[in-house]
């Protein structure tokens, strides 16, 4: 059976999901393109499939020829958007972040829980090949038990994003540096290492950002995290990077410590490790090679359609996402009220 699916929101990260219904074409067909704000995004992605246009999502959504839709707007729209699709009985594969606030999210999950729908979140991270081959290692306890953690990302938000983009503006995007790119290594982390019990977080403001306003978004975070099982976490954030400073593929650092060994990025990933005699010399570069983001795109939409068809729930679904929009609200709190905040337990 062919789902047939409709883009809402034809920008940046909606090509990538209109590249991976192409390429999952045995299992979909994408039948309307959607833009309120720009119709020839919408008519350039719908050349590709010769699909419909429009600039009404409410439209897509009534359609009974349409089985899923893809939500790739900014994050204020998520919502209402998410609720109407779930109540008219559409799947959704909806961007990150869920939601503008832990409300909204559960209002989200328990209303494709309702319509016994699929709602998958699209965290791609997970589906980056190089994280499939790490978690492997990581699974086979290659460097022991994990103690500690680091990760960081270095981007220049005004030189991705036009000044008038929704990104610099909180009541849209609803943050900054931790709803936009945080969000993610915080879901793969969770993936890797189960759920986070607390963290602590200054979020600051540079001033190199001239679409951000003081009191608005943070283009600076740095945080740390209590994981349940005992890992400690330091992450370090910054949207005014002219330059990546550590040298790592993606300009994302990841470094994992275990009780036996290393796992980190810096010039590819490499390990160390006392229990496999071939990583035991000193740190080893690994046979792991950075594949273009648009992969891991790929298998999500892939895994999306998958789930659909096997009734099956996503390994992001809106439900398990609950656990990462929780940990991203308890960072926001512990920055404005400059305490230690647990997170909330959701469920999982
Ligand atoms: N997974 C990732 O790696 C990744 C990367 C970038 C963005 N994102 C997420 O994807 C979402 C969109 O980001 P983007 O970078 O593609 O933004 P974008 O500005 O490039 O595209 C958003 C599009 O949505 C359209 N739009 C806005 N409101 C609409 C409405 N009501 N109906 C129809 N169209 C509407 C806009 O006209 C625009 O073309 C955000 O939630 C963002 O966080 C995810």
């Amino acid at each position: 059976m062919t789902l047939r699916i409709g883009i809402l929101g034809c920008g940046k990260i909606a090509r990538l999901h209109a590249q991976g219904y192409k390429t999952a074409s045995d299992l979909a067909q994408v039948v309307v393109c959607c833009d309120e704000y720009s119709v020839e995004l919408a008519q350039n992605m719908a050349k590709e499939f010769g699909a419909d246009v429009t600039t009404s999502w409410q439209a897509v959504i009534e359609r009974s020829d349409v089985d899923a839709v893809s939500i790739c707007m900014p994050p204020d729209q998520h919502a209402p958007i998410a609720l109407a699709a779930a109540k008219a009985g559409k799947h959704v594969l909806l961007e990150k972040p869920m939601a503008m606030n832990m409300e909204e999210c559960k209002q989200i999950v328990a209303a494709a829980e309702q319509a016994d729908t699929v709602l998958m979140i699209g965290q791609n991270q997970r589906w980056q090949p190089e994280h499939i081959q790490i978690k492997e290692l990581l699974d086979r306890n290659a460097i022991g038990k994990i103690v500690a953690l680091r990760f960081d990302c270095n981007q220049f938000i005004s030189r991705m994003y036009p000044p008038d983009s929704w990104i610099f503006d909180k009541a849209k995007s609803g943050g900054g540096m931790i709803t936009q790119t945080a969000v993610h290594k915080i879901d793969l982390m969770r993936h890797f290492f189960g759920e986070i019990d607390e963290v602590s977080a200054f979020n600051g403001y540079t001033g190199l950002n001239p679409g951000y306003k003081p009191g608005g978004n943070e283009d600076i975070s740095a945080f740390l995290m209590n994981f349940e099982n005992g890992i400690v976490g330091e992450a370090f954030y910054l949207f005014a990077a002219y330059k990546v400073p550590i040298p790592t593929a993606t300009g994302e650092l990841t470094i994992i410590y275990g009780d036996k060994g290393v796992i980190h990025n810096v010039l590819g990933w490499h390990i160390y490790s006392t229990e496999i005699p071939e990583y035991s010399g000193g740190l080893t570069k690994l046979d792991i090679h950075q594949h273009p983001y648009t992969d891991s795109v790929n298998a999500e939409v892939r895994h999306f359609l998958e789930c659909i068809r096997d009734h099956k729930e996503p390994i992001t679904s809106g439900r398990n996402n609950l656990g990462t929009m929780a940990t991203v609200f308890a960072l926001y709190k512990s920055a404005e009220t400059k305490t230690v905040v647990k997170v909330e337990k959701t469920q999982q």
